[in-house]
């Protein structure tokens, strides 16, 4: 591949490019016009900030969920390896699995991710087609287990250290 291009990659040279990229995997759920519990896998999420305490995620712009999420409380919940029917589930393949919800959550929420941070809106950024939405956390849980990764278009599975990552921080 050349170091340089001439003119912008097209999508499916930038894709192949940033499938090289590996992340973890989450459903972003929050609710629909009824109140009802809704969510859509995502990987474009990021950590922004401590204080006060950001996250990040971009949403397509033609993503029914885009207009559910601009402006309003999400969750975004870190999955676990053994999850990858819920990553399924909610990327467009309905009956992949059957998402389980934590009854009385503020903000609609799975049962059991790896890690879940409930989010109130701070600010929405145009991001071309997608739209980047930034939450200022309110909530957070986590448990102990392997992770799910996308990489190279797959999913695939990170374990958990050992000694885990409490004598870290
Ligand atoms: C691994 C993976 C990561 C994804 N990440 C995103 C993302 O970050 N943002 C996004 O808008 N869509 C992402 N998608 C696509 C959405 O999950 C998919 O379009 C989903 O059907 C959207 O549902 P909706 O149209 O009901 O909102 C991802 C899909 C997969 C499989």
């Amino acid at each position: 591949m050349p170091e340089t291009l001439a003119a912008p990659p097209g999508p499916g040279a930038l894709r192949a490019c940033l499938s090289r990229f590996a992340t973890g995997v989450t459903v972003v759920t929050f609710a629909d016009a009824d109140g009802g519990p809704r969510g859509a896998t995502m990987n474009s999420f990021t950590s922004v900030s401590t204080d006060p305490p950001l996250v990040l995620i971009s949403v397509a712009r033609r993503a029914r969920s885009h207009d559910l999420l601009t402006g309003r409380p999400f969750c975004v919940n870190i999955l676990g390896a053994e999850q990858e029917p819920l990553a399924r589930q909610f990327a467009g393949s309905p009956g992949a699995t059957e998402p389980r919800w934590v009854t009385g959550a503020r903000v609609p929420r799975l049962v059991s991710p790896l890690g879940w941070m409930e989010c109130a809106p701070w600010r929405a950024y145009d991001g071309g087609d997608h739209t980047l939405l930034v939450g200022r956390v309110t909530g957070i849980g986590h448990r102990d287990g392997d992770a799910l990764t996308y990489a190279w278009s797959r999913f695939g599975t990170a374990a958990e250290p050992a000694d885990g990552i409490e004598h870290l921080i």
